[in-house]
């Protein structure tokens, strides 16, 4: 069976930037989900959006829009303006577990709602004829939560639910529940993908031998800690390119360029890296140092002698 890989969208690393130089670099994954679409109380959408999934800003990669959203008219507006893009399909975002989200019934808080789900979809589907995809987590509370939207969701084409195998409340904390993700296979009629802690060829592994049915597989931080991953996994090999961290640190230096030429000043560059780094520490043999020698480096100078230093080591060992 071959698999599918999708990049599971993060907001503030995955945008069009990031995406175009993660494809050139490294390649591997299928499509690229952008991070969501809030709109404001308004029906108007964000330049920043608008921006990222401007079909001129991602030419090369496969691009799946997504809302987060519990009104419908703000469903059926930003399916509308993608669908002029030339977009097929608007993946619905019932995943997000932040407290600012959730407690507005939206995300991970809109999964207990199954009445406003099927009243949402209805119009949707009646109004629209945009292909519409969920991500979601299992609940909010529970993981039976999404027991009671599943059986709604099957009477609706979906193109398929993503689910990431944990509940909101949980926010990044704790293990997946894979019991509880076999429950939702077993629930529902819909093309099922997996998201959720795939941060190694072995874990892949693991998962896949568990849910032999599943064939798309989605991976949100481990490409950013490790961004070789999903190419490893395309390619079947626990084997890093000889030339590992020359790529890295050249991928490293695109996405620097790119975001400083577009923030202004040395502090939000130096913000926007840490962020990365965070994460692409976690490819070095002792993340928190690495991670330390970042945060210290106060002006763009120093970054770019941290940066080299942490490369050249890497490259040495
Ligand atoms: C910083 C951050 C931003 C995220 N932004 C989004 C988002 O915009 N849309 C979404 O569906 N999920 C978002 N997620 C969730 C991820 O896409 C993914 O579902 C989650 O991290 C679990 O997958 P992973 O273990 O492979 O990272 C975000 C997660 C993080 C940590």
């Amino acid at each position: 069976m071959s698999n599918t890989l999708l990049s599971s969208p993060l907001q503030g690393f995955t945008d069009y930037k990031f995406r175009n130089a993660f494809n050139h670099f490294f390649g591997g994954i299928d499509t690229f989900y952008s991070p969501y679409i809030r709109l404001n109380g308004k029906l108007v959408i964000k330049n920043s959006y608008q921006k990222d999934i401007l079909l001129e800003n991602n030419t090369e990669l496969e691009v799946i829009p997504q809302i987060i959203t519990n009104d419908v008219d703000e469903f059926l507006f930003v399916s509308k303006y993608v669908q002029e893009l030339g977009y097929k399909e608007l993946n619905w975002n019932l995943g997000c577990p932040y407290p600012m989200v959730t407690k507005r019934g939206m995300g991970s808080g809109l999964i207990n709602d199954a009445e406003k789900i099927n009243s949402i979809l209805h119009k949707v589907h009646n109004e629209s004829d945009i292909l519409v995809s969920m991500k979601m987590r299992m609940g909010y509370e529970n993981p039976e939560e999404i027991l009671a939207v599943l059986p709604i969701l099957d009477t609706y084409p979906l193109k398929n639910i993503a689910i990431h195998a944990r509940i909101g409340k949980q926010l990044y904390k704790g293990g997946t529940n894979l019991e509880a993700f076999q429950k939702c296979l077993d629930n529902s009629k819909h093309k099922m993908y997996y998201n959720g802690d795939i941060t190694s060829v072995a874990a892949f592994k693991k998962l896949q031998e568990r849910f032999t049915t599943i064939d798309h597989w989605m991976i949100g931080r481990g490409l950013i800690a490790d961004p070789f991953l999903p190419s490893m996994i395309k390619n079947d090999t626990t084997e890093y390119p000889k030339n590992r961290f020359d790529i890295f640190h050249e991928f490293h230096n695109r996405i620097y360029e790119e975001y400083d030429a577009a923030l202004s000043g040395p502090t939000p560059i130096k913000m926007k890296m840490l962020g990365f780094w965070e994460y692409f520490s976690q490819s070095f043999a002792n993340p928190q140092k690495t991670y330390k020698k970042i945060k210290k480096a106060q002006s763009p100078k120093n970054y770019a002698i941290a940066v080299n230093e942490i490369f050249k080591e890497a490259k040495n060992r």
